[in-house]
């Protein structure tokens, strides 16, 4: 017996013939004169009939159990009772040859689709849970996007270079994997976090566009969109400028959204300034399939003599507010206490709210501290009525104050429900080039050292560095960052500036970036490139909670591989020849 067929491709156009299909029991049913069995591959699933007129057979069939591997040989034919949830359910195999290939113990959940499993159960056994087929249909629709990008960069005259993994630690913001060396004891490699000096190098030798679908490291605190090790699509082209990087990558979203979805999506794609993603969503990668702009309030309140606005507005700060619009029955009083506390993390000092009830009765934290003036200009500018719960942060940063209320334009939309558009994708440009570290000590910049000033701003690096932004341009797809870009400096002088501005000492420079500064020396072609998260790319697309229902064998937030256990411990040897003592 050879294989004919795979299971979720027989139709009635085969009904007659013989076939043959492979795959793993799905379910046996013992009807006592018949036993059916959903016979599961790749492809889906094919019902076989084993009837007591064929005793051997029936005798064995009688045996199989969930996840028995076998091959079944038979006849297809019209069933009498059709199943319009399967593909194939106009058709059964009456079997009449069967060879059991592998027994199986009682898998630990059932192999079904939308399991209630624990995801940590599933995990451990990834190779059932990979069997199930909502998770191998994303694993191939996986492979299929990326065969697709392949195909598009090829077209477009990229060329696939492969860069190293072990190499020397690369700044891009997160904690470097290491890797010991053996030969040169107490030395060690980084993992790399992006290929992106190699790829600007690649440039410099004159390869004109570099493509690479290519593992990332990042040993960084884990969320449901991040993994330690993640794939990007990477690329470089030289000769251009933003708009050119920008089209290209249109290009691709454009295929790829009509593959996924088929769905025909138009460009040029929204193009949105950091200032105003801020200003209006207080995100960097704001979600614009559904409204509820973030209201501003400092003006209306700078005279305040309510404390928690005035202690905020003094100092510089803002206060803003989101109308969660007709959401009144959604929000009791211990919803917006809890909602309140949980808000807190992003580092508001002050939230606030007022909720307005149908019968024109208002009930709220802050009202009663406010002139009857400021009361009307705050109602009048968020557009206040009947039905609304106003939620109002304040802080003396103001990001502080607009991240914590795109954070809480973000959570209302999920409490109430918001009816969103399908899809939003845009551009988000003019970063500034340069952030403060959280204990504003020292300026880092805000995507990588290496990306280009704007030329008109280049005159403020040295004295307001701040100021200067970037030509740099994220890709957001539903709220979600799939990916960031830039123009590269290709100036060696704009290039000591900037690490000077990021307090990178000349010895440290040569240091870890020696090679890039020494071949900038010999002649660099304007180029920029960008890179893709795949993975979220993927999860984006395919509408998944969690990154790691796109990957094959993910980690846990831990950076635990559950299946095998790793990391794990290592010989006394192993570590004697690296040179390595484990202090306890
Ligand atoms: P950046 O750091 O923005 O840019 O990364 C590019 C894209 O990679 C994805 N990403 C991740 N996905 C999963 N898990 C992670 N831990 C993770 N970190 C990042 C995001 C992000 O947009 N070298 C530059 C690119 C360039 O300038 O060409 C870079 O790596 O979707």
């Amino acid at each position: 017996m050879k294989r004919t067929d795979y299971c979720g491709r027989i139709f009635s156009d085969k009904i007659g013939e013989r076939v043959t299909v492979c795959g793993w029991v799905q379910r046996q049913r013992d009807l006592g004169k018949l036993i059916f069995v959903d016979l599961r591959d790749i492809t889906g699933i094919v019902q076989l009939a084993f009837y007591k007129n064929n005793p051997e057979v029936f005798e064995q069939a009688f045996h199989l159990r969930a996840e028995f591997v076998i091959m079944a040989s038979g006849f297809v034919r019209e069933r009498l009772s059709k199943n319009p949830d399967l593909r194939t359910g106009d058709i059964e195999i009456e079997i009449e040859r069967l060879k059991v290939y592998s027994k199986s113990q009682t898998p630990p959940f059932e192999i079904v689709e939308d399991s209630n499993a624990s995801e940590e159960l599933r995990l451990r056994f990834r190779y059932l849970d990979l069997r199930r087929q909502d998770m191998a249909r994303n694993i191939i629709m996986r492979h299929e996007i990326a065969a697709l990008v392949r195909d598009y960069f090829y077209k477009n005259k990229f060329i696939e270079i492969e860069t190293p993994f072990l190499i020397r630690s690369t700044p891009e913001g997160a904690r470097d994997y290491l890797v010991p060396s053996r030969v040169f004891k107490g030395k060690f490699f980084a993992l790399p976090q992006s290929p992106q000096l190699y790829k600007q190098i690649a440039m410099i030798s004159g390869f004109d566009r570099y493509v690479q679908i290519v593992k990332c490291f990042r040993d960084e605190d884990l969320r449901m969109d991040r993994q330690p090790e993640f794939t990007q699509i990477d690329m470089e082209m030289s000769f251009v400028d933003s708009d050119d990087i920008m089209s290209m990558v249109e290009g691709l979203v454009v295929k790829i959204y009509s593959h996924v979805l088929s769905k025909q999506i138009k460009t040029p794609f929204l193009r949105m300034s950091y200032d105003d993603c801020m200003r209006r969503f207080g995100s960097d990668k704001p979600d614009l399939r559904f409204e509820m702009e973030i209201i501003h309030l400092s003006d209306l309140l700078k005279e305040t003599k309510f404390k928690p606005f005035s202690d905020a507005l003094e100092p510089g700060g803002s206060v803003c507010a989101v109308n969660a619009k007709g959401a009144f029955d959604k929000f009791s009083r211990k919803r917006l206490d809890k909602l309140s506390e949980w808000i807190k993390r992003y580092g508001p000092k002050a939230v606030l709210f007022s909720k307005f009830a149908l019968n024109a009765s208002v009930s709220s934290s802050y009202e009663k501290f406010l002139t009857q003036q400021e009361i009307d200009a705050v109602r009048q500018k968020a557009n206040f009525e009947p039905g609304d719960v106003l939620l109002l942060v304040a802080s003396e940063d103001r990001t502080t104050c607009l991240e914590a209320a795109g954070a809480l334009r973000l959570e209302i939309a999920d409490v109430i429900d918001i009816q969103k558009s399908e899809h939003s994708i845009l551009w988000v440009t003019d970063f500034p080039l340069f952030e403060r570290s959280k204990e504003q000590s020292r300026l880092a910049s805000k995507h990588h050292p290496f990306v280009a000033p704007k030329d008109e701003d280049i005159k403020f690096l040295k004295e307001d560095p701040e100021k200067v932004r970037a030509k740099a341009f994220d890709l957001v797809i539903n709220g979600n960052e799939v990916g960031g870009g830039s123009i590269r400096i290709d100036d060696a002088e704009i290039q000591k500036k900037i690490f000077s501005c990021l307090n990178f000492s000349d010895s440290e420079v040569q240091e870890r970036f020696g090679f890039l500064v020494n071949a900038m020396r010999f002649g660099v072609p304007p180029h920029g490139g960008l890179a893709f998260g795949f993975d979220r790319l993927i999860m984006t697309l395919l509408g998944c909670e969690s990154i790691r229902d796109v990957i094959a064998f993910p980690k846990i937030s831990t950076s635990l591989e559950l299946m095998t256990s790793s990391p794990g411990a290592v010989s006394k040897e192993q570590l004697k020849e690296l040179g390595i003592k484990i202090d306890d």
